[in-house]
């Protein structure tokens, strides 16, 4: 078993990496004996709840079953897990479980950061994106129609449990999705790591044990890192911005495809390709290290094109709402070097509207 710690000060937490932790009451000691209520979509729950309801001795009543999909990521939907936990009076020394993606780990710790000003709440990531990124560091939200993420807080859980064994039941495009922000963690921080993924790329798809793990535990010990020395984004540009590379262009095809057709890791598969279009056209990385990450992209099966209909326009209409955005400028985390992304509004426009609209040609 790996484990990395997220350094917090008193709200350090642990993050478990190993095959077959739902079945394993160790690594929930931390619920102690306190109240607990678990938030999971349709799909764990047939899958995986039944094993960890064992584990942990966990009453049908005590398990709040969703539909699964991002348009559950809405105040309609935090709003009915109000009313449940209010309905069984569920107290603020419970602790809230999500099993479950991104979806739900963003949904749940978005209830508890909100529910009696905030309760405990862990993590059980089923998902390889939720695993290597959206279940640790605290970020929670909802979605607005207007924009994605646009309702939220930071609320750190006080766990992350992430059992190896799930992934072998997710969906293939759900797996390639997880992949994507693997390779941002190449990108923006580590050209080793890019290399080594150049070479490892299809043991990890094929889920091999020993490179699942390995990866795994290489990602969340990075974000570990730059959640410790910035976990909020501060606004001027922390370091944590960094792993949104690809992400402006992303969530701009996720508003466009209204957060369904299009899955968050394949936008963003699509948005580090043109980030890295654009940071070659600005002749800051050599056009080779573009091509390499539209390769090791593409090889993972994943989308390197926005979809038909997109416009240079809609595309700029769209990021100017993304959060990125500070005194009415748009920033973006381009690249500096394999490895190397920075946040900047410093940059020629010509070379995004180059990027722009050789994407959508
Ligand atoms: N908080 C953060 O820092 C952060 C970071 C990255 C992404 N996110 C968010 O994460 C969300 C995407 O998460 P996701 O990609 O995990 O999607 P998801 O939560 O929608 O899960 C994908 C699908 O796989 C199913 N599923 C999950 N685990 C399974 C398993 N083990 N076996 C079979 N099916 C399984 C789910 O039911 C769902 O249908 C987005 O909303 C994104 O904004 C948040
Ligand atoms: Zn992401």
């Amino acid at each position: 078993m790996t484990q990395c710690t997220v350094q917090l000060g008193d709200r350090a937490y642990p993050i478990e990496i190993a095959a077959g932790l739902l079945g394993q009451t160790a690594c929930f000691d931390v619920l102690a004996d306190r109240p607990r209520l678990l938030l999971t979509d349709q799909n764990l729950a047939r899958l995986h709840l039944p094993r960890l309801q064992a584990t942990l001795s966990l009453p049908d009543d005590s398990c709040l079953i969703i539909p699964p999909g991002e348009l559950q990521k809405s105040w309609d939907q935090a709003e009915r897990l109000f009313d449940a936990l209010l309905a069984r009076r569920f107290a603020r020394d419970g602790v809230l479980l999500t099993l479950g993606g991104g979806v739900i780990g963003d949904l749940g710790g978005f209830v508890a950061a909100l529910y009696q000003r905030g309760i405990d709440f862990l993590q059980i990531p089923t998902t390889l994106l939720a695993q290597v990124d959206s279940s640790v560091g605290g970020k929670t939200a909802v979605n607005h129609p207007r924009g994605k993420n646009m309702i939220g807080a930071f609320h750190q859980p006080i766990a992350v449990v992430a059992d190896l064994d799930t992934l072998k039941t997710l969906p293939p495009r759900e797996l390639r999705a997880g992949v994507a922000e693997v390779i941002k963690y190449g990108l923006l921080g580590d050209a080793a790591f890019f290399a080594w993924l150049e070479t490892h790329l299809d043991a990890l798809l094929a889920l091999d044990p020993a490179i699942t793990a390995q990866t795994i535990a290489h990602c969340c010990q990075m974000k570990a890192r730059i959640v410790a020395e910035d976990e909020r984004e501060a606004v001027g540009g922390g370091v944590r911005a960094l792993l949104n590379l690809g992400h402006t262009f992303g969530h701009a095809i996720e508003t466009f495809t209204g957060y369904t057709e299009w899955l968050h890791g394949e936008a963003v598969a699509t948005g580090m390709v043109m980030a890295a279009d654009c940071s070659a056209r600005l002749g800051w990385i050599t056009p080779d290290i573009a091509t390499r990450a539209r390769d090791l992209i593409a090889r993972a099966g994943l989308p390197v094109k926005p979809p038909a209909g997109m416009t240079v326009e809609g595309f700029k209409d769209l990021m100017g709402h993304d959060k990125k955005v500070a005194k009415g400028q748009l920033r973006l985390v381009l690249l500096r070097g394999l490895g190397a992304a920075v946040l900047t509004a410093d940059f020629d426009p010509a070379a995004l509207d180059a990027t722009l609209a050789a994407a959508v040609a």
